[in-house]
């Protein structure tokens, strides 16, 4: 009985041996089941829009040189395809998950699945929501981001009475409400003052006297000016807002636009009345289509989110859990249900001044990439 167990196990271990030199990479079992190994999975929200194909790009980059074996896919504006890009991971044997969700509450089905085979889940830039299947949140400051947008336009605006466009991010994501609260809390007083009127929402306007909103009351908000992050959903709410207001409400005017793809979207709109006499509009990403518009004055600013640094915390936080250690942390996140450990990096403006200090300089982006650049 010993002798045939011994055997068959040794047969196993050949067999699994096998599996692994044919496939090229090392092997695990679990649930008696043979996976080919991926330590670490990371999935992205999607493909379309330049932010997060820099990421790809950044993680490509910084994981170059690592041992350990990953891999990485796209949920293309879909939470049914992120859950089966995470179960496709996890049939591989993943002990990491690195996941930016596409919709934070929808995604928590999708860690729930993670976390029960045993897989150390971290949050990328988006914050899974009302879920305890996460285990860290590496991030951005997403409220300086918003707060910076605004005091760009406050820094820029004088007199009374000069017109406000506010638009949002997608209600689905959390960084919304952050960037949005960040915001808000800059440019409300100088709503109440008179210095800016918002001329694109009823519901803005009802809560204008108010600095602190609760999330109900920045859902209101946003539901009305929202983005959902997309390119074509900004240029037509844009174009709406511009057919209702009248040319007193526009001459000189003011955007809160909450993201680059969007601002770009929202600029070209403005720029086309011929009743918009200047504007001022923001932007966040330093997405190299918008450089080139700073550079051209098509669009104001952006706020620049190193993501080498986001990638290389994310890639960090990774490889202590592997190696059974706890990752450097810098605060938490509530997300509803629990308190996520965070780890927190700060953000640059960049507007036609520094445009080169900050991101060339830097060696972010290669001069020859822009036309115009001084
Ligand atoms: C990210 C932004 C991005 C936006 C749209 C947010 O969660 O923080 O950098 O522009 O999503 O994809």
């Amino acid at each position: 009985m010993k002798k045939v167990g011994l055997k068959f196990v040794a047969m196993m271990i050949i067999g699994i041996m096998a599996v692994g030199m044919f496939t090229g990479c090392s092997t695990s079992t679990s649930g008696g089941k043979v996976k080919n190994a991926v330590d670490i999975g990371i999935v992205l929200p999607t493909k379309d829009e330049p932010r997060w194909v820099q990421d790809e790009t950044r993680f490509k980059n910084a994981l170059k040189d690592t041992d350990y074996s990953v891999e990485i896919l796209f949920s293309q504006g879909s939470s049914a395809k992120e859950k089966e890009n995470v179960d496709a991971l996890l049939a591989k044997g993943i002990k990491i998950l690195i996941i930016c969700p596409h919709d934070g509450n929808a995604a928590a089905a999708a860690v729930e699945a993670a976390k029960k085979e045993g897989v150390k889940v971290i949050s990328y830039d988006r914050l899974i929501t009302n879920t305890d299947a996460i285990d860290y949140y590496v991030t951005f400051d997403s409220v300086a981001v918003g707060k910076a947008q605004a005091q760009y336009l406050v820094d820029q605006v004088k007199g009374a009475g000069n017109p406000l466009y506010l638009y949002a991010g997608a209600a689905s994501d959390n960084n919304a409400f952050l960037f949005f609260e960040g915001a808000w809390s800059v440019l409300q007083p100088k709503i109440a003052d008179g210095t800016f009127v918002i001329k694109n929402s009823s519901e803005a306007l009802a809560l204008q006297e108010k600095l602190d909103l609760t999330r109900e009351e920045m859902s209101k908000i946003i539901s009305q000016v929202t983005t959902n992050w997309d390119f074509n959903d900004a240029k037509s709410k844009a174009e709406a807002h511009l057919t209702v207001a009248k040319a007193e409400d526009k001459g000189d005017v003011f955007i809160l636009a909450p993201n680059d793809g969007t601002a770009r979207s929202i600029a070209d709109v403005f720029k086309a009345d011929t009743d918009v006499t200047k504007y001022v509009i923001t932007g966040q990403d330093a997405e190299k289509a918008s450089i080139q518009y700073i550079i051209d004055g098509k669009q104001s600013m952006t706020v620049f989110k190193d993501v080498r640094t986001l990638v290389k915390d994310s890639i960090d936080m990774a490889i202590s859990l592997l190696q059974g250690t706890a990752p450097e942390t810098t605060g938490s996140y509530d997300n509803g249900k629990i308190d996520v450990k965070a780890k927190q990096t700060e953000v640059i403006v960049v507007h036609q001044q520094n445009v080169k200090e900050a991101l060339i300089d830097s060696g972010y982006y290669e001069a020859g990439e822009f036309t115009g650049l001084k």
